[in-house]
């Protein structure tokens, strides 16, 4: 039976190599399957062929049994929401494709979300059997750092963000990746980084900053850096990455994090803003999260950060992002087409 009072929107996420579907009844969350991609593990990278036939083998069970936990059928959806960009575009193609044929035979309508604001909406996001939780308020800054992307950006209200500072060239989370590659870890190696520093002196290794105009980062001169760092000492000690594994680690991830702040305080200064939110997969790095906290504390900032499963790709963001267009109408057609590259 249609409820048609309640509002019931079918996120999908399909931009890079996780492949997620998640239900939102009346702004809450009751259900969130994300696939992750093994395949990509030995490559050292996403390998975009690869990821687009692995969405097209996970949408109908992902999206299948994220129905199936919020205990709906298909006919109760008012309406889908799905990643338009930016991201792979044989990847965004699956979701999108899919999005549109299902609204197309459940005669609901459609709506595309921005994958980037999506990440920061992750911060509204409330489970079905959550109490009322505090979020940003209007307007505060946030710091998105995912595998793509570095911004920090002014949010003015749910629809309303401008980017102010972002990278111009690498993102924070492959200046992570590349660093684990050399070190040998698998893809994503972020998380591996993360949890080697644990136990590593964060100021034995120094690196430098570049120079960069305004609050815009640049990573792609860290890689080199770090490339020279490790052949260097490793002409003198063959095992020096073994011998100091953590400290290296501690230590490059410590740069990363400081190189960050650096721009936000000046954005939080320049802006005025009293909220600080971070957000993206990289957000999910524990010494970045414990650096907020304690940013906050010293600045009095009120800091937020998204619950760890909404950090990293999810479709719960995107159904939130599509809630939030919902209530203003915001609905797109079907000859819409996803874009790897889209601004905000
Ligand atoms: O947002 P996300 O899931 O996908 C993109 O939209 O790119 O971000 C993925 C990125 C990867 O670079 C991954 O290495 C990084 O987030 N990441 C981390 C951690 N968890 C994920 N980086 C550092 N520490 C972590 N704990
Ligand atoms: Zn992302």
């Amino acid at each position: 039976m249609k409820k048609n009072k309640d509002s019931i929107i079918l996120g999908i996420e399909s931009s890079c190599d996780d492949t997620s579907a998640a239900v939102l009844i009346n702004g809450k969350i009751h259900s969130n399957v994300v696939a992750n991609q093994e395949v990509h593990t030995n490559y050292g990278g996403v390998v975009p062929e690869l990821a687009s036939r692995a969405h097209q083998q996970n949408i109908v069970p992902v999206v299948d049994q994220a129905i199936k936990q919020a205990n709906i059928s298909t006919n109760e959806l008012s309406a889908i929401a799905f990643t338009k960009g930016p991201g792979l575009l044989g990847s965004l193609l699956v979701g999108t494709s899919f999005a549109k044929s299902m609204s197309l035979g459940l005669n609901i309508p459609i709506i595309d979300v921005h994958h980037m604001k999506a990440h920061i909406h992750a911060h509204f996001i409330q489970t079905y059997n959550e109490n009322e939780k505090s979020v940003p308020e209007f307007p505060f800054i946030c710091l998105t750092v995912s595998g793509g992307h570095t911004q920090i950006v002014l949010i003015k209200n749910y629809l309303d963000m401008t980017v102010i500072g972002e990278t111009i060239d690498d993102a924070a989370g492959e200046a992570f990746d590349k660093a684990a590659k050399l070190l040998g870890f698998e893809y994503p190696g972020g998380p591996l980084i993360d949890r080697h520093a644990k136990k590593g002196d964060h100021s034995k290794y120094k690196f430098t900053y570049p120079k960069v105009e305004g609050l815009n980062y640049s990573f792609s001169g860290l890689k080199t850096q770090f490339l020279y760092f490790l052949e260097k000492n490793k002409k003198e000690d063959a095992q020096f990455i073994d011998k100091n594994l953590a400290d290296i680690c501690s230590s490059y991830q410590d740069h990363i994090i400081s190189y960050l702040f650096k721009n936000v305080k000046k954005a939080m200064d320049k802006t005025g803003c009293k909220d600080l939110a971070i957000a993206g997969g990289v957000a999910a790095n524990s010494a970045l999260r414990k650096h907020l906290q304690n940013l906050g504390k010293q600045e009095q900032y009120n800091t937020f950060i998204p619950a760890f499963e909404y950090c990293t790709d999810n479709a719960a963001m995107i159904a939130m992002s599509g809630y939030f267009l919902y209530q203003e109408g915001q609905f797109a057609s079907q000859d819409i087409s996803p874009k790897a590259r889209i601004t905000f």
